[in-house]
């Protein structure tokens, strides 16, 4: 089997890789390519992935380059964790519409929409390059907007693509490690967006166990006190604050809601929190990455190559590895994933990308029989998802007309003045990622 990965040279590869390795009975693989348009990163990050694999799996090969097309040829799994503009781009994302007191947030609001303007042409390449070089590869793609990139391709290519988050598997990750129970003893019933969902139920065995976990205090006073000192590897204090607010919403919605939804449910919160912070996140994360850089730098070359630090906790890479192993093996196993809505809910359009559960399997993910959302989540769900619309048709058309009334449509844009603004500015500042906006 060969596995490409672009954007290797990520802080996140060298998690990706540990959690191959894990897994190699059921996905050995003989070829792993990574690549990146960013030199220094990739020879860093690669250095530290040679030495991880050369111990742990010696029959396997590691390319690295920063071509494309090169990475492409012959592959049967692509993972894609690219981010157009890097960084920097994320950090205008943020901080543009803060100037106009709009939340700053890298997927959702306007920053999302930036982010998908300049990200899904670039996938659309990756898709057509996939058409030509390696036609009966599977894209696992986890790069955000996840559920516009996944929209955005579909509309335009017929490779097999299959859009990722770990957010619910968070969630399951810690609610077994709360319960003490094994992770694979539980499932969640899910329904929304990309970053706009909702937990209704979580099963352990035929029992919904949320009703229980939501009403003990001793379950929502030991989260922080199990966390805060880290007893899950790579629970940051960025994690536990989000938490605590989902389960203050959780408390009074009755269901445990997206991290990504405090920004809908406390709008007036998170905007005063952010302009008093000295920082966005994406000027903390270029802190955490350089600091990781070098530290995988320095493991590398020493004798303690085991000990190298996570970017992100364990359920980001497990989840991206048993995704591809589930289809590789056609397991059927469930995940909670990104897919065309078709008519699991009623009052979507069947071309909407919802996130719901689904068996995963060689033919891809099929939709478990799902209930529908109740009326106050699918309002929500339709509102984003037609701005979703409208960003991916802007994204491909290069149309300013669309552009402008997707951020209109966006529940966090309160008036045309500010998204005339908002969409001014970006055009400016990432008009080198946005050539289709001429
Ligand atoms: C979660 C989301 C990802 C997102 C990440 C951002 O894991 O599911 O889609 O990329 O958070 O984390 P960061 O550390 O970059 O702010
Ligand atoms: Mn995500």
């Amino acid at each position: 089997m060969n596995i490409t990965i672009l954007g290797g040279g990520s802080a996140y590869t060298p998690g990706l890789i540990e959690a191959l390795m894990r897994l190699k009975e059921r996905v050995p693989v003989d070829r792993l390519v990574l690549m990146d348009v960013d030199k220094r990163k990739l020879d860093i990050v690669g250095a530290l992935v040679q030495a991880m694999v050369s111990r742990k799996s010696p029959g396997t090969t590691v390319a690295l380059t920063t071509d494309r097309r090169e990475s492409l040829a012959g592959a049967d799994f692509v993972l894609c964790q690219i981010r157009v503009g890097g960084l920097a781009a994320r950090r205008l994302d943020e901080r543009i519409p803060m100037k106009y007191g709009v939340i700053g947030q890298e997927t959702t609001g306007p920053g999302g929409f930036a982010m998908a303007l300049r990200t899904i042409p670039v996938m659309v390449d990756v898709a057509r390059d996939m058409e030509e070089l390696c036609p009966d590869a599977w894209l696992i793609n986890y790069t955000n907007p996840t559920g516009m990139v996944e929209g955005g391709i579909k509309a335009r290519s017929n490779i097999r693509v299959l859009s990722i988050c770990d957010i619910p598997a968070a969630i399951l990750y810690l609610v077994a490690h709360v319960q003490k129970l094994p992770v694979n003893s539980l499932r969640l019933d899910y329904v929304g967006l990309n970053h706009l969902g909702w937990v209704r139920r979580i099963f352990h065995g035929g029992t919904d166990i949320l009703p229980r976990l939501l009403s003990m205090a001793k379950f929502l006073n030991a989260i922080p006190q199990q966390l805060i000192p880290s007893s899950i590897i790579g629970v940051s204090q960025k994690d536990v604050n989000e938490i605590l607010k989902v389960l203050r919403l959780a408390k009074v919605l009755g269901v445990l809601p997206s991290p990504y939804l405090q920004y809908y449910y406390l709008t007036d919160e998170i905007l005063k929190e952010q302009s008093r912070l000295s920082k966005t996140r994406a000027e903390e994360v270029m802190e955490i990455e350089e600091e990781l850089l070098s530290h995988y730098a320095a493991v590398s070359k020493g004798r303690e190559v085991d000990l190298w630090k996570q970017r992100g906790g364990d359920w980001h890479a497990d989840m991206m590895v048993s995704v591809l192993s589930a289809i590789a093996n056609d397991t059927q196993e469930e995940f909670v994933v990104n897919v065309p809505n078709g008519n699991s809910v009623r009052g979507m359009d069947p071309g909407a990308i919802i996130e719901i559960p689904c068996k995963l399997g060689s033919q891809g993910a099929t939709p478990l029989p799902l209930e529908q959302p109740e009326p106050w989540m699918l309002g929500l769900m339709q509102v984003v998802s037609q701005y979703e619309r409208l960003t991916i048709e802007a994204a491909l058309e290069g149309s300013q007309r669309k552009a402008l009334l997707a951020l209109i449509t966006h529940p966090l844009v309160p008036s045309i003045t500010t998204a005339e603004r908002i969409l001014n500015d970006y055009l400016k500042a990432h008009k080198e990622f946005l050539p289709q906006f001429k």
